[in-house]
């Protein structure tokens, strides 16, 4: 059993020192030139601005009742670049659902239980019936957000 151990400290070794030499060589090859002509950052790609970052529970720390309701169980498609914000925006000049003033709660509890449209219907077992209402309530005493322009 002794041999094995020895071969894999040798390997071991000959591995750490190759690396060492690799890395060596790399610095002597890269000058200044070479390194001023990486580009430091990755660049969006073209035409296409960098999404916007996601509102959490986290980024909203005041939110509390309704708001975090929203927040925690429909704002990853109702916020801004969301899956129902990019449906709705093709259609209606206000997509996100807390910018409007004019979201009556029973439609967003009947829009929620039954599906509309490409949203899928939202079950009991997701949404209580209790935290359905809270969000209801929320969205109809809005606009809480201006709709970006
Ligand atoms: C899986 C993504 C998704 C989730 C989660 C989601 N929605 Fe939607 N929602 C959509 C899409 C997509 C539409 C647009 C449907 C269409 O017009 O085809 C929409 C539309 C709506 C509408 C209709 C708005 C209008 O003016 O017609 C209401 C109200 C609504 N959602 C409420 C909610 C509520 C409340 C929640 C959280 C309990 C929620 N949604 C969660 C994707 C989602």
């Amino acid at each position: 059993m002794r041999r094995p151990a020895i071969l894999a400290a040798l390997g071991a070794a000959a591995l750490a020192g190759g690396a060492t030499i690799a890395l060596a060589q790399a610095g002597q090859d890269v000058d200044d030139e070479t390194v001023a002509a990486q580009p430091q950052v990755a660049e969006q790609p073209q035409g296409r601005p960098p999404a916007p970052a996601p509102i959490t529970l986290s980024t909203r720390p005041g939110a509390t009742g309704g708001e975090a309701l929203f927040i925690d169980k429909c704002i990853m498609c109702h916020g801004p670049d969301g899956m129902g914000t990019g449906l709705l925006g093709r259609d209606r000049p206000v997509a996100l659902l807390e910018a409007r003033d004019n979201l009556p709660a029973q439609f967003v509890i009947v829009a929620a239980r039954q599906g509309i449209g490409n949203m899928p219907a939202i079950p009991r077992g997701e949404v209580s019936d209790e935290e359905l209402q809270a969000i209801a309530d929320y969205l109809a005493a809005g606009p809480h957000v201006e709709q970006p322009s």
